[in-house]
C-alpha cells in the first residue's frame, strides 16, 4: 500500500494552483442525472472519490467518463439512464453517492439507493435527506439496508431541516427543481458547495432563489437541460496548503480559489499570527513571525469548517501557548490526535474539545491515516517534524487531494510517495 514519506524542516515558499472542489464536483455529477443529454464539468479534480461517482453513474446507465480535453473534464450523458439502483458496494465506498437519490426520484419517480452507513468520523445518518424527500411527496421505505423512494410526480412543499446538512440540502434541492410548484427549504446549509450546485442547476433551467442563505426557494420546472460548468476551486485544499505555509513558517500563495470561500480559515490563520493577503484569484499566507494559541470552534458555513479542523490543529501543536479546538459537527473527528501525539504533540481530549499545548518541536515517526482530513493534518505535521514521517494508508488522502505530494514538493517540501 502506498506510503507518503516526509522529511521535515523545509519552509514552504512559492505559488500553487488548487484543484477543483471535490465536494462540489460530487454533487454536480449527481445533478447531471436530472437532464436528458450530455453535461460537461471542467476543472474537475482527478480523485478516487470522483472515479467512484463515475462508476456509480455508469452503473445507472449513464455514459460518464473523463474526456481527453484537459484531463480534468468530465462528460456525463444521462440520456440512457435505465437503472435506478445504487448498490451497497458502490455507496459504501463513497457516501456522497447517496446524492443520486434526489435526482433519480425526481426525474424517474424511482430510486433504490443503499443507505451509506457510518464512516470513521461518525454515524452520519441520512434521516434529514429522507425527511426532505418525503415532504416533496416521495414514498420512502427502508428495506434491507436500502432506501426505496418512489413518486408519481413530486409536489413542491415547505420543509425545515432539524439540523444543517450539506448533502441533505443538496439532495432535496436537486429533487425540488422538478417538483410541481414552489418548495421552501428552511434551515438550509449555506456552504459554497450548495451555492455552486444551485448555480449549475439554474444554468440547467431550474428556478432557485437565495441559495447560500438558510432559506432557499425553488419553483419547479418541467425539465432541465444539460450544461457545461467549470468547477470552483477547492476551498479545503486551499486552506490545507495555506496551513502548510503557517506550520512551516513559509510564504505561500494559492491560486484558482475565491478567497471569500475560506474567510473563516483565513481569519484563524491571522489570529494565530500569520500575515494573510487576498486577491481576486487567491490568497497568500506569510508566517515567519511569532504564532500564538487560539480557540477554534467548527460550525456550518460561514463558521470554521470541520474539514479544516485536523489541519489547524497540526499548526497549533507548535505555537507559543495553548489552544482549544472544539469539534461541533461530527462526533468522532479527533482520530488524528493519537497520531499527532506519536509525533510529540501535547494534546488532551475531553468530549468535543481538544486542548493543545504548543511544544518546541515534533519528532518524525511512522503514522497511520484514518480519514481524509486527518491524513492531511498528519502530512502538515510531517512537514516540520524533525526527521522522517511515514504516513501509511494514503489512499485516504487520494480521495480528496489531487497529487498532494507534487503540490507540496513544488513549494519546497522534502516529500515523496513510496508505492
Ligand atoms: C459534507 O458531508 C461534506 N462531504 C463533508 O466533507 C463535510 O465534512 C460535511 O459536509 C460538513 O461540512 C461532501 O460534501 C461529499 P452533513 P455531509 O450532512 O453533507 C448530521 C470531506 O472531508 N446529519 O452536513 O454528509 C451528520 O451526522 C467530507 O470532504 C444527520 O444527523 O455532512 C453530521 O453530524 C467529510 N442527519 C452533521 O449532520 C442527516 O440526514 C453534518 O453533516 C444528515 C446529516
Amino acid at each position: 500500500m502506498d506510503q507518503i514519506v516526509v522529511r521535515g524542516g523545509n519552509r514552504l515558499v512559492g505559488e500553487v494552483a488548487v484543484s477543483g472542489s471535490k465536494n462540489s464536483t460530487l454533487a454536480l455529477m449527481a445533478s447531471a442525472l436530472l437532464a436528458d443529454g450530455v453535461s460537461v464539468l471542467d476543472n474537475a479534480p482527478r480523485l478516487r472519490d470522483v472515479d467512484a461517482m463515475l462508476e456509480l453513474l455508469r452503473a445507472l446507465g449513464a455514459k460518464a467518463d473523463w474526456n481527453d480535453e484537459s484531463g480534468h473534464t468530465l462528460s456525463i450523458d444521462a440520456s440512457g439512464v435505465d437503472n435506478f439502483e445504487a448498490p451497497y458496494d458502490l455507496v459504501r465506498k463513497m457516501r456522497a453517492s447517496f446524492m443520486v437519490l434526489g435526482p433519480l426520484v425526481a426525474r424517474f419517480g424511482n430510486a433504490r439507493v443503499s443507505e451509506p452507513g457510518g464512516c470513521a468520523i461518525g454515524v452520519r445518518p441520512v434521516d434529514q435527506h429522507l425527511k426532505g424527500l418525503e415532504a416533496l411527496g416521495a414514498k420512502v421505505q427502508l428495506q434491507h439496508g436500502y432506501v426505496q423512494a418512489t413518486s408519481s410526480g413530486l409536489e413542491g412543499a415547505r420543509l425545515a431541516f432539524d439540523l444543517t446538512t450539506v448533502n441533505g440540502t443538496q439532495n432535496v434541492l436537486m429533487a425540488a427543481t422538478l417538483a410541481r410548484g414552489e418548495t421552501v427549504i428552511e434551515n438550509a446549509a449555506r456552504e459554497p458547495e450548495v451555492v455552486e450546485l444551485a448555480t449549475m442547476l439554474s444554468k440547467m433551467g431550474a428556478e432557485i432563489h437565495a441559495a447560500g442563505s438558510d432559506r432557499i426557494v425553488v419553483r419547479g420546472v418541467k425539465e432541465l437541460r444539460p450544461v457545461r460548468h467549470r468547477v470552483e476551486g477547492d476551498r479545503i485544499e486551499a486552506g490545507t496548503l495555506l496551513a502548510a505555509a503557517a506550520i512551516t513558517r513559509g510564504d505561500v500563495r494559492v491560486t484558482g480559489i475565491d478567497p471569500s470561500l475560506l474567510e473563516s480559515t483565513l481569519e484563524k490563520l491571522r489570529e494565530l499570527g500569520a500575515e494573510v493577503e487576498v486577491d481576486a484569484d487567491g490568497a497568500r499566507v506569510r508566517a515567519d513571525g511569532h504564532q500564538v494559541g487560539i480557540r477554534v470552534v467548527t460550525a456550518p458555513f460561514p463558521g470554521f469548517p470541520t474539514d479544516m479542523q485536523a489541519q489547524i490543529m497540526a499548526v497549533l501543536t507548535l505555537v507559543d501557548g495553548s489552544s482549544v479546538v472544539i469539534e461541533n459537527v461530527f462526533e468522532n473527528r479527533f482520530m488524528h490526535v493519537p497520531e499527532l501525539q506519536r509525533l510529540g504533540a501535547d494534546i488532551s481530549l475531553s468530549g468535543r474539545s481538544a486542548h493543545v499545548r504548543g511544544v518546541e518541536k515534533l519528532m518524525g515517526a511512522p503514522v497511520m491515516a484514518t480519514d481524509l482530513r486527518a491524513s492531511a493534518g498528519l502530512l502538515l505535521a510531517g512537514l516540520v517534524a524533525t526527521g522522517e514521517t511515514r504516513v501509511s494508508r494514503v489512499y485516504h488522502i487520494d480521495r480528496g487531494y489531487e497529487n498532494i505530494e507534487a503540490k507540496l514538493r513544488s513549494l519546497g517540501a522534502d516529500i515523496c510517495r513510496e508505492v
